[in-house]
C-alpha cells in the first residue's frame, strides 16, 4: 500500500494538472471503497467538519500548532488557546480523525499540511465567510426548491440567502446592516485572486491603452469591493494617463483602501453610469450575481456610457460545456440557491452580449483550472 501511495505521490507532483488529476481520481476511488455506512457518515458529518475548523480558527489552534516547533500536549494547547483542556482534548481527537492535525504520541499534537494550510490568511477569512454567510444558504435549498416545485430558481428577491437571513434585502443591501458579514466578504475576495492569477496577467493593457488622454476615465472597476483590483492596476500601469475609478455601493467605499491616483466613488450600477467614454470598464464577479434579466439590464447601463474606443472587461468563470470540476460547479450551486444566478459557459456569456447590441471580440483565460477569465467586450 505505502509503495503504491508514494508513486501516486510523485506522479501527483509532476504538475498543477497531475496533482488535480490525483485528487479527482483519488476522492473517486475513496467513494468507490465506502460502504453504505461509510456514506451516511460522510456525508451526515460533512456540516460537522466546517464548524468545528471554524472554531479552531476562532482559537488560533491551528497557528499555534504550525507555530510549534515540537509536538504540542493538550495542556500546551489548553494554556495558548484559553480553552478547556477537556474541549481541547476532544476537539483535537475530532481534528485527528479528519486529518486536519496528526496525533503524535498520547496526548500530543502536531501541524499536518492541511493544518498549515488552515493558518493562510484567504483559507480563514474564506472559511469564516462560507460558514457564517455561506453555510447557512445551503441548509435552506431543500426548502427553497420545495417552493419552486423543483424548478431553477429565477427571482433573485426570493433566494435561500432570503430564507437563511429572514430578510427582504439583497445581500449587498443587507451588508450594510451586517459590517462583520461584510467585512469576512470582503477579506476572502481580496485575498482570492493574487495579481499573477487575474487579467492583469494575460490582458495587453498597454497596447489597448496607448495614447489615451490623461484628463479622460481610462479604468473603472464596477462593483469593485474595497478598492484591491484598482490598487493592483495602479501598482502595475502607474505611468498610463488617465483617470482610475473605484465604484461600488457607499457602504463598501466607506472602507476602500487609499491608494494614490485612484478615485474612490459611491455609485449604484442600477443607476445611469456617471462616468462616460472610459477606455476600460471592468467588472469582476459581478454578473454572475445576477439572473439573465438583471445582467441584461446592467449590460445596457454600461454600454450607455460606452463609446467607440470604450471596452467592456467582464471577468467571470466561463464554464466548459462537460467535465466542469468540483469547485466550479460548487460556485455555480451557491449562485443558484443565493441569488437565482449561474456560472455561464462562452456561449451564455456570448448570447447576453449580444442581446443588448454588444460583441465578444476575445476570451482571454487566466486561471484555466478554475476556468477564470476575461472577456473583451465592445460596441457592435
Ligand atoms: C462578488 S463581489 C465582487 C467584488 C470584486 N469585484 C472582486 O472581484 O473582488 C460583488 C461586488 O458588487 C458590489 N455591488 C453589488 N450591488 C451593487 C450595486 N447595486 N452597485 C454597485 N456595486 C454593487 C458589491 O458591493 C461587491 O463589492
Amino acid at each position: 500500500m505505502e509503495e503504491a501511495l508514494d508513486n501516486i505521490r510523485k506522479e501527483a507532483a509532476g504538475s498543477e494538472e497531475t496533482r488535480r488529476t490525483a485528487i479527482v481520481a483519488l476522492q473517486s476511488l475513496i467513494s468507490s471503497l465506502e460502504t453504505p455506512d461509510d456514506t451516511l457518515h460522510r456525508f451526515g458529518h460533512m456540516n460537522l467538519q466546517t464548524a468545528t475548523v471554524q472554531v479552531g480558527i476562532e482559537l488560533g489552534l491551528f497557528k499555534y500548532l504550525v507555530e510549534a516547533s515540537e509536538p504540542l500536549t493538550v495542556d500546551q494547547v489548553a494554556d495558548k488557546t484559553k480553552a478547556g483542556p477537556e474541549l481541547i482534548s476532544r476537539l483535537l481527537r475530532y481534528y485527528t480523525a479528519i486529518g486536519v492535525v496528526v496525533q503524535s504520541g498520547r496526548c500530543q499534537y502536531a501541524a499536518n499540511k492541511t493544518t498549515r494550510n488552515l493558518t493562510e490568511k484567504v483559507v480563514e477569512a474564506g472559511i469564516r465567510h462560507y460558514f457564517g454567510l455561506i453555510a447557512p444558504q445551503y441548509q435552506c435549498l431543500p426548502d427553497l426548491l420545495k417552493k419552486t416545485g423543483y424548478q431553477t430558481p429565477v427571482d433573485g428577491t426570493k433566494t435561500a440567502f432570503h430564507i437563511a437571513f429572514h430578510t427582504t434585502l439583497d445581500p449587498f443591501s443587507w451588508f450594510a446592516q451586517n459590517p462583520t458579514y461584510l467585512a469576512d466578504f470582503h477579506a476572502y475576495h481580496a485575498l482570492r485572486r493574487q495579481p499573477d492569477a487575474t487579467w492583469l496577467s494575460v490582458y495587453p493593457v498597454e497596447t489597448e491603452a496607448a495614447g489615451w488622454p490623461a484628463d479622460q476615465p481610462l479604468y473603472v472597476n464596477v462593483g469593485g469591493g474595497v478598492g484591491h483590483q484598482c490598487a493592483q492596476f495602479k501598482e502595475k500601469y502607474p505611468n498610463l494617463d488617465g483617470r482610475v475609478i473605484l465604484q461600488d455601493l457607499p457602504h463598501s467605499v466607506a472602507e476602500a483602501l487609499i491608494t494614490p491616483g485612484v478615485e474612490n466613488m459611491a455609485y449604484n450600477m442600477f443607476e445611469p453610469q456617471s462616468v462616460v467614454g472610459a477606455k476600460f470598464y471592468h467588472l469582476r464577479a459581478v454578473f454572475h450575481n445576477h439572473p439573465p434579466d438583471v445582467v441584461r439590464k446592467l449590460l445596457e447601463t454600461t454600454k450607455a456610457a460606452m463609446k467607440p474606443e470604450s471596452i467592456l472587461l467582464v471577468d467571470e468563470m466561463v464554464m466548459p460545456e462537460e467535465n466542469v470540476n468540483y469547485m466550479a460547479a460548487s460556485i455555480d450551486m451557491t449562485m443558484l440557491l443565493a441569488f437565482a444566478s449561474m456560472e455561464r459557459t462562452e456561449g451564455q456569456w456570448k448570447e447576453l452580449f449580444e442581446n443588448v447590441g454588444l460583441k465578444l471580440v476575445r476570451t482571454y483565460t487566466y486561471s484555466p483550472l478554475t476556468y477564470e477569465s476575461v472577456m473583451d467586450v465592445r460596441l457592435l
